[in-house]
């Protein structure tokens, strides 16, 4: 009987490549959040407080104007697992459409009792959580949040919207994102009454897909 001609290397080669095959198969599983503009409000300087309650500002009595949104969600790679490690960060205007930076006219009449920003790393489930605004729109833009996430080489910039929002459809920055049905699942929010957490409150699930 002849013996095979491949070596028990080519072997391992050969299972080491169908091994890599197979992890490539699974990684395409879950579409990657799309990459969008971070915009020009990115916060010059950070706000003393930056947790991840952006309603409520340390030592302050006042709770921010507007509609509460607890937003929480997963930072996952393309295969479903999580990100270890990985610092996700939040920024938005105020109830009346006002950023709290620099380039933003009318900054003085913001609302002081609005963070604007927020910091947090995910647990070990990888998971998050905001208490923020449902967000307003301002001249030129559908509502939207800001967000960008930090792992070990991965770095994602994007933005969120409300499902069902009429102006979407007129975003330029929306429209260039939400160009599939995976990623419009990916940045747009559907809006629940926040049940049992917080009353008058919404609530939403996004996970973000880092590729
Ligand atoms: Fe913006």
């Amino acid at each position: 009987m002849t013996q095979p001609i491949f070596s028990r290397r080519g072997l391992l080669l050969g299972t080491g490549a169908g091994l890599l095959a197979a992890q490539r198969a699974l990684a395409a599983t879950l579409a990657t959040t799309p990459h969008q503009t971070e915009g020009p409000f990115y916060p010059v300087n950070f706000p003393t407080d930056m947790d991840n309650d952006l309603v409520q500002v340390r030592g302050q009595a006042a709770q921010a104007m507007g509609t509460v949104l607890h937003l929480e969600g997963r930072v996952l790679d393309p295969s479903g697992r999580t990100v270890p490690g990985a610092l996700i960060e939040i920024w938005q205007c105020d109830a009346q459409g006002i950023y709290d930076h620099p380039r933003q006219p009318g900054r003085e009449r913001r609302d002081s009792a609005f963070q604007g920003y927020g910091r947090m790393l995910v647990d070990a489930e990888g998971r998050y959580s905001f208490r923020t605004l449902k967000p307003v729109a301002y001249p030129g833009r559908t509502p939207h949040i800001h967000f960008k996430v930090a792992a070990a080489g991965s770095h994602l910039t994007s933005q969120f919207y409300i499902a069902g929002e009429a102006q979407n459809e007129r975003d330029f920055v929306y429209r260039e994102a939400a160009r599939s049905a995976q990623q419009r699942e990916r940045i747009e929010m559907r809006l629940q009454p926040a049940s049992g957490l917080e009353p008058g409150a919404l609530a939403t699930s996004m996970d973000i897909v880092v590729g």
